[in-house]
């Protein structure tokens, strides 16, 4: 797949002092004290964040944490912990700096700042224009690492790679981006794709995509519901888009008329709560 990288952005020596915003998925799990308790993201992240120190640049990296609501900040919100985390992997100190938007904060070449929540920033989750206007203001290079959340066209992830001057995918994106283009292009068979999330709506035109190409589609969390639906069997209350029935079902007509098959689940578990139990 063709697409501009950060590694070659940097490679050319363009990074050099310039003012660098990396999009990085930092939505961690913490406890009620607020500790982190996994945090492979943030591990993650670091390759990016190193790649844009060693090339001189200054070094702006923001994240979401959970749903919080636009423009109402809640402790429970902070990116702090992560800010913490941050500056432990990279052996320097990572500041975290709030109210970032319209800028007015210092960072300079060789130093990172951790942006706070970016979905507290009011035009984040629809991605309003004059949001992404203010988020291209604020560096020279755009860098989208942000894999987890590179399905969503967000003001951070999508909206500031139309606004800032140049925009790229750091070393995150742009494995992942390789080895899902090798895997449809090239790919060894059989082919499966498992694909689960709770709807089918966000996510019709990948199905619809892979059901011409995968040789066994495994569907899970709500989107099975949807598909067991179409197959005729009884889903109780569980999460489903009924709406997409006729969707769901021409996606196991056009595997079954290949050969293919999107097995349905056999064996459910039910439960009144989300427990461990
Ligand atoms: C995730 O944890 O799935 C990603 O960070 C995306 O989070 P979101 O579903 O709240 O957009």
């Amino acid at each position: 797949m063709k697409f501009l990288r950060f590694s070659d952005v940097c490679r050319s020596g363009f990074a050099r002092g310039k003012r660098v915003f990396i999009r990085a998925d930092l939505n961690v799990p913490m406890d009620d004290d607020g500790n982190i308790t996994e945090d492979t993201r943030v591990r993650a992240s670091i390759p990016a964040i190193r790649m844009a120190l060693d090339a001189g640049a200054a070094v702006m990296v923001t994240s979401h944490l959970g749903r919080p609501t636009e423009g109402a900040f809640k402790i429970e919100d902070s990116l702090s912990p992560v800010a913490r985390r941050l500056s432990d992997l990279l052996g320097i100190e990572v500041r975290l700096v709030s109210g970032w938007v319209d800028g007015g904060f210092a960072v300079g070449p060789g130093e990172v700042v951790l942006l706070e929540n970016c979905r507290l920033n009011v035009g984040e989750k629809k991605n309003k224009p004059e949001l992404a206007a203010k988020l291209g203001k604020l560096c020279d290079i755009f860098v989208h690492d942000a894999f987890g959340t590179a399905h969503r066209a967000e003001g951070t992830t999508y909206g500031i790679a139309e606004t800032a001057p140049i925009a790229c995918a750091g070393p995150l994106l742009a494995a992942e981006m390789d080895a899902i283009g090798k895997a449809l292009a090239a790919p060894k068979r059989p082919l499966v794709a498992i694909v689960a999330g709770s709807k089918v709506s966000t996510k019709l035109t990948i199905l619809q995509s892979l059901a011409k190409n995968v040789d066994g589609l495994i569907v899970g969390g709500g989107i099975a519901n949807t598909f067991m639906l179409a197959a005729g069997l009884k889903i109780g209350k569980s999460l489903a888009e009924p709406d997409l029935l006729g969707e769901a079902t021409a996606v196991i007509a056009a595997m079954k008329a290949r050969g293919a098959e999107v097995p349905i689940p056999e064996d459910v578990v039910c439960a009144k709560a989300f427990a461990a139990d």
